[in-house]
């Protein structure tokens, strides 16, 4: 098997390509990437020696660069994770979004189905809970709830999604799919709210929680979201999707609060300082409410579930980022010093 995945240097991609590498020792494993400010190849240091693991440079929006990937490496798999993949980034810019995450997906359908004539072959296209739209307080989202995006974020990746179901149902062209909440762990890109908060918290810096910090999140471990791909890439059905997430709704302020008081014991802070930090600053603009997973599907049919509680994988995430502040360092310098004056300043 020759999987290409891409967006392999990304953060949910460098878990997939580790997970696949380690249990799969036979597979070719083919990471795609463009190396965006979110693409990272330091995030799989670990594995580049591996004889099975390659490297490609390229755009998924390219015909040229995916057709030579496919021509190169006689590609017969696909996960497909590239994406711009920040809701606060879409709002500010929305065209890049449509770019990559809708034209680079039809791009990447349109190749892959151009090579794959005979034999077995699976396109597995990875997604997010936030196309089904905002919940109020009751209520999951299943695989049946109708798509309602409201961010330009969730809007592309609607319109990537509907792009892979047409190709199912138009050319029998064979899909998989899954819609995972929100994931947390190491290598996560410090843009995002955990690693945000981290990093701000060891440096003393404000902590920017949106409106009023009662915006809800179902939080799944990373390493739980790749075995989660993992299960449905081998054993999921042809044209199906199925939802992905840990059953683990937190208050976006209580979360905050948590990661401050584990802090203040890792730290050897006084009870209180890191949360005298916090600042409520301006609401994200059609910020949803709520999001929460009906992950039965996969938990029934796959015999998925979570590996591990939120409280264990959180401490083990925040002593990742204290370990890694070479790593933190690295991928925030640059342009994304730019983007985080212009939010937070
Ligand atoms: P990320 O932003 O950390 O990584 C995205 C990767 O895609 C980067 O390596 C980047 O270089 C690459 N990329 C971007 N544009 C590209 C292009 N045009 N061609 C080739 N590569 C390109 O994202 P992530 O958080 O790891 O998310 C991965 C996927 O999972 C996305 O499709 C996202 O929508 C989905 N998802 C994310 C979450 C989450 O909580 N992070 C939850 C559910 C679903
Ligand atoms: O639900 C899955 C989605 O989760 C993925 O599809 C996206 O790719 C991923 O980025 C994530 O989107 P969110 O917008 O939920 O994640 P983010 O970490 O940006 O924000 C989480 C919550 O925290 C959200 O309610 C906004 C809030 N927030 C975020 C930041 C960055 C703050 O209050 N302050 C902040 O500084």
């Amino acid at each position: 098997m020759n999987i290409l995945i891409t967006g392999g240097a990304g953060f949910i991609g460098s878990h997939v390509v580790r997970r696949f590498l380690k249990f799969y020792p036979n597979y070719n494993i083919i990471n795609f990437d463009k190396l965006t400010y979110a693409g990272n190849l330091s995030n799989l240091k670990d594995v580049e020696d591996n004889p099975k693991y390659t490297f490609f440079k390229g755009d998924i929006c390219s015909l040229d660069d995916v057709t030579n990937a496919f021509k190169i490496h006689n590609i017969t798999h696909v996960i497909h994770l590239a994406a711009e993949s920040h809701v606060d980034r879409s709002i500010e810019g929305p065209l890049e979004f449509a770019m990559t995450n809708v034209v680079g997906t039809l791009n990447l359908l349109s190749v892959a189905k151009s090579f794959w004539n005979e034999g077995e072959h699976v396109f597995h296209h990875v997604s997010t809970d936030e196309v089904y739209g905002s919940l109020g307080e009751e209520g999951l989202f299943m695989e049946t709830t109708p798509y309602d995006p409201r961010s330009p974020y969730s809007a592309s990746k609607a319109s990537s999604d509907h792009f892979v179901s047409a190709f199912y149902h138009t050319y029998g062209f064979p899909i998989k799919m899954s819609n995972c909440s929100n994931n947390y762990g190491s290598h996560h890109f410090p843009e995002k709210l955990i690693p945000l908060m981290i990093g701000n918290i060891v440096n003393m810096k404000p902590l920017p929680v949106y409106g009023k910090g009662d915006n809800i999140r179902d939080w799944l471990w990373v390493e739980d979201h790749a075995s989660a791909i993992d299960a449905i890439f081998h054993k999921g059905k042809i044209g199906e999707s199925y939802n992905v997430g840990g059953l683990n709704e937190w208050r976006n302020i209580d979360l905050v609060n948590f990661l401050c008081d584990l802090l203040d014991k890792k730290l050897n802070r006084e009870s209180g300082t890191s949360a005298s930090l916090i600042t409520y600053v301006k609401d994200r603009a059609g910020h949803d409410q709520r999001y929460a997973i009906d992950a039965s599907k996969i938990s029934a049919e796959l015999g998925w579930k979570p590996s591990i509680k939120f409280e264990e994988g959180l401490e083990k995430t925040v002593d990742w980022y204290l370990n890694n502040q070479d790593w933190v360092d690295e991928v925030t310098s640059g342009a994304y010093q730019d983007y985080y004056k212009k939010m937070y300043s």
